[in-house]
């Protein structure tokens, strides 16, 4: 790290607005056996962020105070680290400090920088595609030919799960909340587009699949949404709630449960172990590294904000405008 011992962080003063993100200097930090640190070229900007700049969405035990949760850039130091080396790109996923010039992270959560992407692409991976790799195909099974309803379709979630699950030979239906997003998600390769502003995702994803339902739910909204899954999924469907943007509260019908024999679970990814996130790496690794490096699957960006503008960033994010990722960019 060429004798580099401190560096810029945009902290957290408190819970609050974008006024409470403040950038402030720190010591570069310290690695532990298993780590390496990063020179931080991009980072993304994700909604746990926001949550986490509110005051609702704590980091985990251990984890850096500051925001971001996916950097890419240069490894400049490593600490008892087999597979990496000093001056290898990669894109990790961290458990918070993303926000940084400098970034630490478990070798288990690197993956090397494709030689197609930049570093603004690479670091708009890590969170989405960890997230819908475990929860899409590793906890709920997606296979070839089922179909994928995918909520907030246009979400840095969505446009990532959209992308994997065509690749992998599923068909997908997305909601999203404008005539505009809708089309943005078609042209990313959405089978079945639904502006829930004006109509009925139930009636829709049964018109699409012939009134077979979905076989596999992706969805972020909960609250009044979940007994609308119910009614939208397949027989043996499965719903996998990643977020509840409506409420995480639900009136539920249990006789569909039984019926349908549905299973609905959900997960939370930060605070999970470096062994459950390294070995969502392997996955990644292997089955979806050929297709970033075919340029067959890539993130979808939508504004590349400077460091110095992450209170825009934030803003930006917030208004929900956005098709795709929002990365910050470091010079
Ligand atoms: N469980 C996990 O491990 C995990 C990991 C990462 C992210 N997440 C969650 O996944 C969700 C997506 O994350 P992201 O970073 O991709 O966010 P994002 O790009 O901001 O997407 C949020 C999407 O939700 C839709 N939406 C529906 N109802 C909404 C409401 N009441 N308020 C705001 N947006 C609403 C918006 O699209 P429309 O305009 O179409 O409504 C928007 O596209 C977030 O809730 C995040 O916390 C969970």
């Amino acid at each position: 790290m060429g004798g580099v011992k401190s560096m810029r962080i945009i902290a957290l003063k408190g819970a609050g607005g974008v006024s409470m993100l403040q950038e402030e200097t720190v010591p570069v930090p310290q690695l532990k056996p298993g780590q390496v640190l990063i020179h931080v070229r991009a980072a993304g900007v994700n909604r746990p962020d926001i949550a986490q700049r509110q005051g609702v969405y704590p980091p985990p035990p251990g984890a850096p105070a500051w925001p971001g949760l996916e950097v890419a850039g240069e490894i400049t130091a490593l600490s008892e680290v087999k597979d990496f080396t000093i001056g290898d790109k990669v894109m990790a996923l961290v458990p918070g400090g993303g926000y940084g010039e400098y970034a630490v992270a478990d070798a288990e959560c690197l993956l090397p920088i494709p030689a197609n992407m930049d570093y603004v692409q690479a670091a708009a991976v890590p969170e989405t595609f960890f997230t819908v790799w475990s929860n899409v195909f590793d906890r709920a099974g997606l296979k070839k030919g089922e179909v994928l309803l995918v909520h907030g379709g246009s979400s840095g979630i969505g446009t990532a799960a959209m992308q994997l699950a065509k690749a992998f030979g599923a068909q997908v239906i997305v909601t999203a909340g404008s005539a505009e997003k809708c089309r943005a998600c078609l042209s990313l390769g959405a089978d079945c587009a639904v502006n829930y502003r004006e109509q009925d995702f139930v009636a829709e994803v049964k018109n699409f699949t012939k009134g077979g339902g979905a076989n596999v739910i992706l969805d972020m909204v909960g609250g009044d949404y979940s007994e609308k899954n119910y009614q939208a999924a397949a027989i043996e469907g499965r719903i996998v709630q990643i977020a509840f943007l409506h409420g995480h509260k639900a009136i539920i019908d249990l006789n569909m449960l039984m019926r349908k024999r549905l299973l609905h679970t959900g997960s939370t990814l930060r605070a999970r172990d470096k062994a459950f996130k390294g070995a969502i790496a392997a996955a990644l690794k292997r089955h979806v590294w050929p297709l970033w490096q075919k340029g067959r699957v890539l993130p979808v960006i939508d504004t590349v904000f400077p460091f110095s503008e992450v209170a825009a960033a934030h803003e930006y994010l917030e208004a929900g405008g956005h098709v795709g990722k929002i990365v910050l960019k470091l010079t």
